[in-house]
C-alpha cells in the first residue's frame, strides 16, 4: 500500500471555532469539591475550600477557550443563590440530583463554590464562561435574576447585590445553557420535547429582557435516545435557538449477556479498535443533528451545534477513577479531527469533564496527576483557527465495535488534519496513527505554503496502547524535537499508536531589492 498525505494549504475548507477544545466542571463526585477544590480541614463538609494551584496552573496550560458550569445533571436542581455572598452564610444543602448515588457521585453541596468562584476561576484560567441555568426544577424568573447578577450594571437589583459583595464590573457572561438533557427519565425535572420548547421560550424571553446579547443553547438529543426530539424543539423554538447541544459517551455501560462490556474487552485488541475508530461514530450521530437543523430550519439555518459533553464511559469506575491510556489519548485526537471535519456546524464542544469524575486530571489526597487524556487538549492547543484541504491515502482496518460503537469497517490507520494560524504564518499537520504495532511511512506532499528550513514535530505516544499516567509516574506524553524539513517532506514515518502534529513556519519572503539601495542611514546595533 501506497501511503500518502498531500495538503493544500491555499485550499481554505473551512474555520474552526476554537471553542471545540472547550470543558466542563459540574459538582458532580469529585470534580469541584475533593477535585478541583481541596478542603482545608478534610472532615469538616463546610471547609474551608481552596483551589488546588497545581490543577488550575494545568488547566491553564491548556489555554482553555471555554469551561462550562455547573452541570449537567445538577444544573436541573441548583439554586445560583445559594452561592452567592460570604462564604459562612452560604446553605450547606443535599445535592439535589447526584446525591441520590450516595457518597460515590457526591450527597453534600457546601456550596463554596458558585457564581463568583466560577468567574474568578475562568478568568484566571482565561476562559470564556459558559453557564448552564435550571429549567428542570427553576423558573424563568430566577434564570432572568441569574443572568442580571453576572451581566446587570449598579443599577439593576441583582448588579448592585454582585458589587456589594466585592464585585463591581461585570462579568458579561455570553453563553448560557437552558436546561440539561430534558429528554432523559433521570434528569430531574424530564418532560416532553413540546413542553421543553415552550419553556425554553419563556426562559429565552425573561433572559433576554435583562441582556439582549446572549448566546443560548438548547437542549437536543442524541438520535440513541431520541429521533423526534430535536425537530420536535427546533419547529417550536428554533428561530431562538443559538446552539443545539448534543451529548454522547461512547461505548456506554452497557452489559452483554449479564457481563459488563469491559470484563469481555479489557483492555484486548477488538477494544482497542473500538474505541480508536469512536470517533467516526461521534462524526455519524453528529451528522443526524446536523439533518435535523437542515430539515427543519433549512440549509442555510444558522443554528449551530453545542458537543456540551463528550468522552468514553464504560463502567462506573470512570467517574471515581479514570484510567486513561494512550488508546484513549489517540480516541480524543480522533474526535478533535472528526470535529474539524464538522466545524461547519459544530461551534463548541465540552470533553466531560476536567477532574476526576471522566477527568483529563486525577487527584488522590495531595496528589494530582495529568492523564492521558489531557494530552490531546495540548497538542491540538497548535492547530489554528484555518482548516485546510488534506487528503490521505493510507490501509485500512475493520472494527469490531462495543456496546454503543457499532463495527466499522475501512477505518483508516492515518486520520490527517490541516491548518493555518490566524497570521497565515503557521501550517500545523496533525497525523493519528491508529495501528497499533507498526509505524506507518508516508509521503508527505504539501502545496501551496513554502516552509522555512525547519520544523516542529511534537508527537503524543506512550510505550504501548494501555500504557497510562500515575502519580509521579507518566508514561503517556509529548515529545518535541525540531526536525530539518527535509527529513518530514517528502516523506515522513509516523510512530505507531501515536498523534503527531508538524508545526511549519513559513519561510521569510525573500529581502526587497529595493531595501540594498536605501538611502538612509542603517541603524546603528
Ligand atoms: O458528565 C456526567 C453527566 O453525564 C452529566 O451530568 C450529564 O449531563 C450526563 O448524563
Ligand atoms: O481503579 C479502579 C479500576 O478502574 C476498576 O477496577 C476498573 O474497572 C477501572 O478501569
Amino acid at each position: 500500500m501506497k501511503n500518502a498525505i498531500k495538503v493544500k494549504a491555499d485550499r481554505v475548507v473551512g474555520e474552526i471555532d476554537p471553542r471545540i477544545y472547550g470543558h466542563f466542571v459540574e459538582n458532580m463526585a469529585r470534580c469541584i469539591y475533593d477535585g478541583l477544590l481541596r478542603n482545608e480541614r478534610p472532615g469538616k463538609p463546610s471547609g474551608p475550600w481552596k483551589l488546588r494551584e497545581e490543577v488550575v496552573g494545568w488547566f491553564r496550560d491548556l489555554k482553555p477557550p471555554v469551561v462550562r458550569w455547573p452541570g449537567g445533571l445538577y444544573a436541573d436542581g441548583y439554586n445560583w443563590r445559594d452561592g452567592i455572598g460570604p462564604l459562612e452564610a452560604r446553605p450547606m444543602r443535599r445535592n439535589r440530583y447526584w446525591s441520590r448515588y450516595g457518597p460515590a457521585t457526591r450527597v453534600m453541596d457546601p456550596n463554596a463554590f458558585g457564581s463568583d468562584e466560577f468567574m474568578r476561576l475562568s478568568r484566571q484560567i482565561g476562559a470564556e464562561p459558559y453557564v448552564n441555568v435550571n429549567l428542570g426544577t427553576g423558573s424563568a424568573n430566577e434564570a432572568a435574576r441569574w443572568v442580571e447578577y453576572m451581566n446587570g450594571g449598579a443599577e439593576t437589583v441583582e448588579g448592585r447585590r454582585r458589587s456589594e459583595y466585592g464585585h463591581e464590573l461585570t462579568y458579561g457572561v455570553r453563553t448560557w445553557g437552558i436546561g440539561n438533557e430534558m429528554y432523559g427519565f433521570w434528569a430531574l425535572g424530564h418532560m416532553p420535547a413540546e413542553e421543553y420548547a415552550r419553556r425554553y421560550l419563556e426562559f429565552v424571553d425573561a433572559m433576554e429582557e435583562v441582556d439582549s446579547d446572549l448566546e443560548l443553547v438548547a437542549v437536543g438529543a442524541d438520535h440513541y435516545f431520541s429521533n423526534t426530539w430535536n425537530r420536535e424543539v427546533l419547529s417550536t423554538a428554533g428561530d431562538r435557538v443559538g446552539l443545539l447541544s448534543i451529548h454522547c459517551y461512547l461505548p456506554g455501560m452497557e452489559r452483554i449477556g449479564g457481563v459488563a462490556l469491559t470484563r469481555l474487552l479489557k483492555g484486548g485488541p477488538g477494544l482497542y479498535s473500538a474505541i480508536v475508530a469512536a470517533p467516526l461514530e461521534f462524526e455519524r450521530r453528529l451528522g443526524e443533528a446536523v439533518q435535523d437543523i437542515k430539515a427543519v430550519m433549512g440549509e442555510r439555518a444558522e443554528v449551530r451545534i453545542a458537543f456540551d459533553e463528550w468522552n468514553l464511559w464504560w463502567t462506573p469506575w470512570q467517574v471515581q477513577v479514570p484510567r486513561w491510556t494512550l488508546r484513549d489519548a489517540l480516541f480524543a485526537c480522533g474526535v478533535f479531527h472528526a470535529l474539524h471535519r464538522m466545524s461547519n456546524w459544530v461551534s463548541m464542544a465540552n470533553v466531560a469533564q476536567l477532574v476526576n469524575v471522566l477527568g483529563l486530571i486525577l487527584t488522590m489526597g495531595d496528589r494530582a496527576v495529568r492523564t492521558a487524556m489531557y494530552y490531546p487538549f495540548v497538542l491540538y492547543s497548535l492547530a489554528g483557527p484555518t482548516r485546510v484541504q488534506s487528503t490521505c491515502e493510507c490501509g485500512s482496518f475493520d472494527s469490531p465495535g462495543a456496546g454503543g460503537i457499532p463495527p466499522i469497517s475501512s477505518v483508516p490507520y492515518l486520520d490527517v488534519s490541516a491548518t493555518l494560524s490566524g497570521d497565515g504564518k503557521a501550517l500545523t499537520v496533525f497525523v493519528i496513527n491508529r495501528h497499533p504495532g507498526e509505524p506507518v511511512d508516508c509521503s508527505l506532499a504539501i502545496d501551496g505554503f513554502s516552509p522555512a528550513g525547519t520544523v516542529e514535530e511534537h508527537v503524543l505516544d506512550g510505550p504501548s496502547t494501555t500504557a497510562l499516567n500515575w502519580f509521579a509516574d507518566e508514561k503517556v506524553g509529548i515529545t518535541v524535537s525540531r526536525r530539518e524539513t527535509g527529513q518530514v517532506t517528502p516523506r515522513c514515518a509516523f510512530p505507531a499508536h501515536s498523534a503527531t502534529a508538524l508545526v511549519f513556519k513559513k519561510k521569510a519572503p525573500p529581502r526587497k531589492a529595493a531595501k540594498k539601495k536605501a538611502t538612509e542611514k542603517p541603524a546603528e546595533e
